[in-house]
This record gives structure tokens, C-alpha cells and sequence, in this order.
């Protein structure tokens, strides 16, 4: 077990000598501490000085790291090793981005001819939409692209489509359904064209109950408006694993893409799964992200673990959670493109860490990944950034923002970077008693005003934030800075002996829902529910119609 480990037993105990240092006085006693504790790499610069760690801090964490055989590991992954051992094939979101020429083997066939194979099938289909000889039904050419997917099949082409817009020049629009609930098929089909537009039904699966509900609802649009039951047929590509089930609803087998049961749902942006940001962005676009996703995974596989990024944010990571028991982690980006990431980042880590058992199925006996939420920009200073300051819970914060913005409204940007600044800084620093009060003296309240007001104006500080800055927010910053997160999310996952790649938590949801649908339309209620789940059942049948 984790905790037997020599490196994790001296973190503890290394823990109660630092517990009490206030990062405050590691500023003030280490000129050097910035330069010590930052690094650049792929374009990213990563300052992690304002945590509460020391020298001795890191030293522990990287040792833990190497007891846990982070090598071994690491190299497993790349190389196709089925470490995915509950559902027994690898991981391999690394090959898809991967610029090398050397093969990557799985069960003795290289995948690295399929990846190649993929990202032809994706340029020449773009190719032939743009150039206006794809067309829909009635021959009109695509000014809208509508990718329907949940989870993985969603979100990391989302955030890129988000950040890409200010070069998205292709002429197409695009949009996504992920949910089920009607008011968000209907908003988005109420703005289109049912002659021009596209459909991509995004499943690795392809019987996600939502998804499927979503492309049954885009089909009939499509008919209902051509006034042909076959009609549809030239609207809708697939992308899938699972490309029997793709032909079995009708997609034309031209219009199939195949992604592997290797490439993890949340990790398959960089697959076909990324459709939607070739249609909206173009190929290049697509491949200066996973240009910038192959730089990370070799800064990754190569830096050094003491100035390699992920590595380090991955032991910080595992520092506040398992030694400070910090609960929550927030994610702040500061760029409205970025306003998906921290949704993005709550699936990447909590659907992989979220774990209590070892690779083994033994119960761990320690924390593993904790709640990973934010929001961008300054809003959330407005609203919960109080409780990250002045709450009675450590809430480390990872915060992210390009220099330059490529929209450039007057001083925008260097205000909403004033904050950005400010943020870190306030939260480490805080305000002490001396301090406030001198504040207060200095607006001229009387003693007993002070005495009022000054415990509710002290700001403890020490509390830790990462910086992750870089110089514009392009495809290939954005490739690396997800490359960097999935890895931090490996690195976890290795430490704590979880496997990152299964989301058995999901299924058991997925299938009582399954059950429940039908009982929703017929008579009768199961008694293998539970007296509460029968009684909204049957209240949902006195109330919905
Ligand atoms: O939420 C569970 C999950 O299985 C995710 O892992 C996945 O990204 C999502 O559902 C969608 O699954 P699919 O691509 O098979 O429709």
C-alpha cells in the first residue's frame, strides 16, 4: 500500500515540520525562490513558487514519485501496454498525436498505420465539404456543422472549437448538443438551416442513451424539412468505435469514422473525435494542437522529473490532497475561450481518479482525486473567490491566462491580467492584524471601530496557487497545456496504484436508467426499487401529462 511507503511515511512527518510555515516568510528568506520553483516548457511557463513547499518538500514528493516505479509506468504507457488492465487494452492518446516514425504495437498490429489512415480520412472530407463537394440532400453546400456527443465525445472539441474561433475561417459554423433535455436541442436547431447543416454523431459506443435520443430527434428535422424519410442520410457522419452499430442506424459507411477501443472517451480529442474542430478551424488548426500535445508528451517521456511540468503539478496535487486534505481544487482560467476548460478538466480528473480501489481492488486507505471546479475570468472574484480566501477550507488553485488577447479592446486585457495578478498574490501574502490596522488608523475610525472591523478584514494567506502563463492562447499552446493536464492526471493515478482509464462509476447509473425508461412509458413500477425511488416514479406518472 501507498501509505507503507518510506518516501510517503517521511512526507508525513516532514508535513508537521512545514505545516505552520506561511509561504510569506519562503519568499522573504529565498531571493531565489521564484527562479527555484518555475519552469518553461512547450511554450508554457509554469510558476508553482507560491505553494507551501520547500526544498526538502520537493525532494520528499519526487522520491515518492520514483517508489511508485513514475518510470516504469510512464514508459508502459507509451509503448501500448494494456495498463487499462479492467478493460484490458492500452492507452494510447499518446500514438495519435505522436509525430514519430516508429511503430506502436497492439496485439502485434501497428496502430500508428490506423492513426495515419484517420487523419487522411479527416483532411480529405474536409477537404471535399469546404470545396462544396459534399453537399447536403438538396445540394446547397454545409454552413453548419452540429456535433452530437456527451462527455469525452463533447467537451475537448468544444473547448478548442471555443478557443480557435478568432481563426476559425472555414466558413462553417458550429455548434454542440450534449444533453438530452429538450431546450437544448431546440435552441440550437431553431437557429439552422436544415438544407445546409451537418451532423456528426460523436460516440465511441454509439448507444449513449442521450446521444442516440439527440441523433433519432436530428434525423426526423431533417426529414420532416426535406419531406423525405432518406434525406438524412447525406447530413449525418458518425464517430465511433463501434462502426457495425454506426451502419446498423443507417450512417453511410463513407461517412464512418473509426476511432479504437485504445483511445479513452476523454481522452479522444486528438482522435476523430476532433472532427468538429477540423470542419470549424481547418486540418493545420488540428494539427498545431496535437503538434503542441506531441511537444508535451516529450517533455513529458524526457525533462528531468525535478523540471518536468505535469510531474511537479501532479505531486503538488497529491501534497494538498492526501497530506493537507484539501477537498477541492479550482481551476481559474483567465480568457473567456477557456470559460469550458474547468467542465473539460472535471471529466479528464475526476472521471479517471475518482477511484477507491487499487489496480488490485484493494481499498485505498488514503484521499485520491478531490472536486475540480472554477470558472473564468472575474465573475467568480465576485462570488466565491471569498470563501477561497477567507473560508475555513485550503483550496489550491490552478491559475491560467495568455499575456496577449487576440481581440484587443482598449486596456481590456491588461485589466482583466490586473486581477489575474492580484488574485495570486492577495491569496498568498494575505493581510495580517498589524496590517489592517494600520489601514484602519489610517482612514481615521476610532478604537472602537477598529476593534470592530479588524478580525473581519485579516486575510490569512498561504494559501496555494499554481501560475500557468504563455504568450497567446493559439492550437498549439492549447495542445500542450491538455497534454500537461492528462499527464498530471497519469502521474496521480500512478502514485495512488489507480487505474486512470476505466469509469466503471459511470455504468452502474447508465444502466438503472435503462431500466426506469421503460417503466416511465408503460404501467407498471418495478419492486426491486427502493420505497423512495417507486414514489417518484409514480409521482412522475401522476404528473406528467
Ligand atoms: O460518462 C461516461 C462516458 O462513458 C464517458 O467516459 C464518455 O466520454 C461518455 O460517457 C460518452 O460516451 P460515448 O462516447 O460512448 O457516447
Amino acid at each position: 500500500m501507498l501509505t507503507e511507503k518510506p518516501a510517503w511515511k517521511d512526507l508525513q512527518k516532514h508535513f508537521d515540520e512545514v505545516e505552520s510555515l506561511h509561504m510569506r516568510d519562503l519568499f522573504a528568506s529565498d531571493k531565489r525562490r521564484f527562479e527555484t520553483f518555475s519552469l518553461e516548457a512547450c511554450g508554457l511557463f509554469f510558476d508553482f513558487s507560491k505553494n507551501r513547499i520547500t526544498h526538502e518538500t520537493l525532494r520528499l514528493l519526487l522520491s515518492l514519485a520514483e517508489e511508485c516505479d513514475l518510470d516504469d509506468k510512464r514508459q508502459a504507457m507509451f509503448s501500448g501496454e494494456p495498463i487499462n488492465n479492467t478493460e484490458n487494452c492500452p492507452a494510447l492518446h499518446t500514438a495519435l498525436r505522436s509525430d514519430s516514425r516508429k511503430p506502436v504495437w497492439v496485439n502485434g498490429h501497428d496502430v500508428m498505420i490506423d492513426v495515419r489512415e484517420m487523419l487522411n480520412g479527416m483532411r480529405e472530407f474536409s477537404s471535399a465539404i469546404f470545396a462544396g463537394e459534399i453537399t447536403g440532400s438538396t445540394g446547397e453546400v454545409f454552413t453548419d456543422v452540429v456535433n452530437i456527443g456527451i462527455g469525452g465525445s463533447f467537451l475537448g472539441a468544444a473547448v478548442v472549437c471555443d478557443v480557435l474561433m478568432p481563426c476559425a475561417g472555414t466558413g462553417l459554423k458550429v455548434h454542440f448538443i450534449s444533453d438530452v433535455d429538450s431546450k437544448e436541442v431546440i435552441d440550437v436547431l431553431d437557429m439552422l438551416n436544415p438544407q445546409t447543416t451537418l451532423f456528426i454523431i460523436s460516440s465511441k459506443t454509439f448507444t449513449t442513451q442521450e446521444t442516440m435520443t439527440n441523433a433519432v430527434t436530428a434525423r426526423q428535422w431533417i426529414n420532416t424539412a426535406h419531406g423525405s424519410d432518406s434525406a438524412w442520410i447525406n447530413h449525418f457522419v458518425a464517430v465511433t468505435a463501434y462502426t457495425q452499430r454506426a451502419r446498423t442506424f443507417g450512417i453511410r459507411q463513407d461517412y464512418i469514422f473509426r476511432i479504437w477501443d485504445w483511445v479513452g472517451g476523454r481522452y479522444s480529442l486528438w482522435s476523430a473525435t476532433g472532427l468538429p474542430i477540423v470542419l470549424y478551424a481547418g486540418m493545420e488548426q488540428f494539427e498545431q494542437l496535437l503538434a503542441g500535445a506531441s511537444e508535451m508528451d516529450y517533455h513529458f517521456l524526457h525533462a528531468l522529473p525535478e523540471k518536468n511540468m505535469p510531474v511537479i503539478m501532479a505531486l503538488l496535487g497529491i501534497w494538498y490532497i492526501d497530506f493537507f486534505a484539501a477537498g477541492a481544487q479550482a481551476v481559474l482560467p483567465y480568457d473567456k475561450r477557456l470559460a469550458r476548460l474547468p467542465s473539460y478538466l472535471q471529466q479528464l480528473e475526476m472521471e479517471s481518479n475518482g477511484k477507491h480501489t487499487t489496480r488490485q481492488g484493494q481499498v485505498v486507505d488514503y484521499d485520491t482525486v478531490p472536486v475540480i471546479w472554477g470558472q473564468s475570468g472575474t465573475n467568480g472574484q465576485h462570488a466565491f473567490y471569498q470563501f477561497i480566501h477567507q473560508g475555513t477550507q485550503l483550496i489550491p488553485a490552478d491559475f491560467i491566462a495568455p499575456m496577449r488577447s487576440p481581440y484587443g479592446i482598449g486596456e481590456h486585457h491588461t485589466v482583466l491580467l490586473t486581477h489575474f495578478f492580484a488574485q495570486t498574490e492577495a491569496l498568498m501574502k494575505g493581510r495580517t492584524v498589524e496590517e489592517v490596522r494600520l489601514v484602519l488608523k489610517s482612514m481615521n475610525l476610532d478604537k472602537v471601530d477598529i476593534e470592530k472591523l479588524l478580525w473581519h478584514k485579516v486575510f490569512t494567506g498561504n494559501r496555494p496557487t499554481n501560475t500557468i502563463v504563455f504568450p497567446e492562447l493559439n492550437a498549439r499552446t492549447l495542445g500542450s497545456l491538455l497534454a500537461c493536464y492528462e499527464h498530471k492526471v497519469f502521474v496521480q493515478g500512478a502514485i495512488w496504484d489507480i487505474n486512470s482509464f476505466d469509469q466503471w462509476g459511470v455504468e452502474l447509473g447508465k444502466m438503472l436508467a435503462k431500466d426506469i425508461l421503460s417503466e416511465l412509458r408503460g404501467t407498471d413500477i418495478s419492486d426491486h426499487h427502493d420505497a423512495s425511488t417507486q414514489g417518484l416514479i409514480r409521482y412522475y406518472k401522476r404528473h406528467a401529462s
